[in-house]
């Protein structure tokens, strides 16, 4: 019989999607999805080392899952990710359960790995690829086509040059590399064909995109050109409605970007937009190359382009040395750029980045206290939002049934969640667009109720 394979996904969304890339390359390879890790022949932990709870949380999955190994002979573990490319057969040699690791530039070589796995042969791939074979993958298979209805990643730029001193990025997704605008768009064209019509573009610094082939002048050799302008090429496929982008870093603004968010009519009005902090003294510390005025420019420029862009960010809270004054310069931040969303951390040091190395470290209880008082007043600026909202009419593309299961659930061009009350009488389905009016405001969502389609409305008005 098949194999039957099952995949945990930890971390941002280029885990999200790489998970989508095993899980197709394995079906191209003959294997089927399982509904249930019970049922599974082999699991798949794809890992994120982002903080240290999650990394830590690799090491406590794995004690459990010996007893998920024990159950049925032929059980396979495999573990890929941020983590896998770091520790590489350190986890092969600590963990006997894990059968084998594959790295972040080694998801083609999976495969591979379950052979020599069933042949009892543990293998670690995890080496560093700085060429494009990475991206040279198997069409979308028919068994994943309605996994995520009507959306799909996709990516044009891989790795990070920036060495921000916090993040261990750079060392577990290796080097900047940019894939050619013209794979790009075949790819996007492909998924549009088959009933995607929203894209969202990833790179770990998403719009640095083809930077290092302008600077050197090899643009046309490499086939890349800038963001801005990819923007505009996906803008024309017809039958993409949206285009979104993640996650970008703030120095790749440029006025060409700007403007694309005032002129490509696909381009979502929402841009995450991570800040880190709010201190120009710790962004310096942090190599963020910009300072606190700087993203208020940036943030004040894509509404003037978009009135009505919304702006999300990433923030730390207790980097080295971050003072109370410094502290109090990032809610000064978040309060003047009125940021929708943000998601807030307490720093944590991982090893092999330059901040560990900092004084003045920041006494844990005192950290705690500002992701707090900072998520204090996001709630409060995210609400407000939402209430401003309340009334309006909004496009949404639904994603599936909300958690309490009564309610279907998607998304409006800000990205905020839209439940949608009554969805049945609207006879709405996942990958459906519908238009809907907000009548409620939660600290999380908002609440539609389903318009009739806009056609219908004119009719029955002409009448
Ligand atoms: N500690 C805490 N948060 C971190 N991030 C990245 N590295 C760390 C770290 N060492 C956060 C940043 C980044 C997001 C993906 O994770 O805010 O934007
Ligand atoms: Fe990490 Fe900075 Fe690169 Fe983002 S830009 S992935 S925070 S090093």
């Amino acid at each position: 019989m098949a194999t039957r394979f099952s995949i945990r996904t930890s971390g941002c969304q280029m885990n999200v999607h790489d998970t989508e890339k095993v899980a197709n390359l394995l079906h191209h390879a003959g294997m089927n999805g399982a509904a249930e890790e019970a049922d599974a022949d082999l699991l798949i932990l794809n890992t994120c080392s982002i903080r240290e709870k999650a990394e830590h949380r690799l090491y406590s999955d794995l004690g459990t899952l010996r007893a998920w190994k024990a159950e049925r002979a032929g059980r396979l573990i495999g573990v890929g990710g941020c983590v896998a490319q770091q520790e590489g057969d350190t986890i092969l040699r600590r963990f006997p359960q894990v059968d084998f690791v594959f790295g972040t530039h080694n998801l083609r070589h999976v495969p591979a790995l379950i052979d020599d796995a069933k042949a009892g042969r543990r293998r670690v791939e995890t080496e560093e690829n700085r060429s494009l074979e990475r991206f040279d993958l198997p069409e979308r298979h028919p068994a994943l086509s309605h996994t995520t209805p009507g959306r799909a990643f996709l990516t044009v730029m891989e790795g990070c040059d920036m060495f921000c001193s916090f993040c261990i990025v750079p060392r577990t997704r290796g080097r900047e590399i940019s894939r050619p605008a013209q794979a790009i768009l075949d790819e996007a064209r492909h998924l549009v064909e088959h009933g995607v019509c929203e894209i969202t573009l990833l790179g770990q610094t998403v719009n640095a995109y083809g930077r290092h082939d302008l600077r050197r002048g090899h643009s046309a050799r490499a086939g890349t050109m800038p963001f801005h302008q990819l923007l505009a090429q996906l803008d024309a496929i017809p039958g993409l409605r949206r285009l979104r982008y993640t996650s970008p870093h703030p120095i790749f603004f440029d006025e060409g970007l700007i403007r694309a968010h005032g002129e490509l009519e696909s381009l979502c009005p929402h841009v995450h937009l991570p800040a880190q902090s709010g201190s120009d003294r710790i962004l310096d510390a942090m190599r963020r190359r910009y300072t606190g005025d700087e993203l208020r420019a940036i943030a004040s420029a894509l509404r003037g382009a978009r009135p009505d862009l919304v702006v999300t960010t990433d923030l730390i809270v207790g980097f080295p040395g971050e003072r109370d004054e410094d502290f109090a310069d990032t809610l000064r931040l978040v309060q003047d750029i009125g940021f929708v969303d943000s998601y807030s951390f307490k720093y944590s040091a991982r090893p092999g980045t330059r901040a560990p190395t900092l004084e003045d470290a920041v006494a844990p209880d005192r950290a705690q206290e500002r992701l707090e008082a900072l998520q204090a007043l996001q709630r409060d600026l995210t609400i407000a939002y939402h209430r401003s909202r309340v009334g309006q009419d909004v496009e949404v593309l639904v994603e599936g049934w909300s958690r309490r299961g009564h309610q279907l659930s998607g998304r409006d061009p800000q990205h905020r969640i839209v439940n949608l009350e009554a969805p049945g009488e609207a006879g709405l389905e996942p990958g459906a667009f519908t238009w809907a009016r907000v009548v409620e405001a939660t600290p999380h969502s908002l609440l539609g109720e389903p318009l009739p389609p806009a056609n219908l409305l004119g009719i029955a008005s002409f009448r």
